[in-house]
């Protein structure tokens, strides 16, 4: 696990786009398969890559995306579904092809069975090149709660009292929030090859303790990510600062910035 501590949000999603922007780039005309998550703290990077796209000529036109979750019950144009979050906040702003962002489907019929059909729409499409990743005050990850299996696939949750306050202020009332979601698995999330997290705040402080250097456990749903060999984790001041090895991050970025690694011939 890479740990960045950086000053802001804005410094944060510079790393983190500049991890989007290599994948992008990287895939050229096969085009990447991004993972994308909603809530506030990826905001700042797709506000990143939207100023690249226009200013930098980043293209997204050969990317495909898939959303992590989705509320049930919420039909893919709800004002408060994920998919209309991030279309309004990213994809709607760059060249990606509309029909090329697939979330699960909050309105279907058999939410199981559309969690399962996405589970294998994900692996049809070849995995998710890099995911990028927001935690929950209480350690979740996309809508794995405390309990989730290590090795769960995406399928229908129930969602936290505490996740349903969190999550309420993008609604009227606490009781508007869905009370369910189809959200990936975190078996089905470490199967992407990359995946970065960013956290912002104090009231992330000690899920990010417990991510970084936690056991891992299903109690703090994000320490299974300590499993995955690619992960970078972008977090502020306030959120590193419960980190016991914070000194020891904050040396490795600094020995990787000046004194790099190069082959010796
Ligand atoms: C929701 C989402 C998560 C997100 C979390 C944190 O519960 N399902 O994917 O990481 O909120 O949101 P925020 O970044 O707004 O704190």
């Amino acid at each position: 696990m890479e740990i960045h501590i950086v000053d802001d949000a804005d410094a944060g999603a510079k790393v983190v786009a500049d991890l989007f922007e290599r994948t992008v780039r990287g895939a050229g005309e096969s085009g990447a398969v991004l993972g994308l998550a909603t809530g506030s703290s990826p905001v700042p990077a797709y506000a990143e890559l939207i100023r690249r796209h226009r200013e930098e000529g980043l293209s997204f036109a050969a990317s495909r995306a898939f959303l992590l979750d989705e509320y049930v019950g919420l039909p893919v144009g709800h004002e408060q579904s994920y998919h209309r979050f991030i279309r309004d906040n990213f994809t709607a702003q760059v060249d990606i092809d509309d029909s090329a962002v697939v979330s699960p489907d909050g309105a279907a019929d058999d939410p199981a069975a559309e969690a399962a059909a996405y589970d294998l729409r994900l692996r049809d499409a070849g995995g998710v090149d890099l995911q990028i990743l927001g935690i929950g005050s209480n350690g979740h990850i996309a809508f794995n709660e405390p309990g989730s299996s290590l090795v769960s696939r995406t399928r229908v949750v129930g969602l936290t009292r505490s996740t349903i306050e969190d999550n309420s202020r993008y609604f009227d009332a606490p009781s508007d929030v869905p009370v369910r979601a189809i959200s990936q698995g975190l078996g089905t999330i470490l199967e992407a090859r990359r995946i970065v997290l960013t956290a912002t705040g104090e009231g992330k402080a000690e899920a990010v303790a417990q991510l970084a250097e936690g056991a891992v456990s299903a109690r703090w749903p994000a320490t299974v990510l300590q499993a995955h060999p690619d992960v970078t984790v972008v977090v502020d001041e306030a959120a590193a600062s419960k980190l016991e090895l914070a000194d020891y991050y904050r040396y490795s970025r600094a020995l990787e910035r000046e004194n790099p690694l190069t082959p010796q011939g």
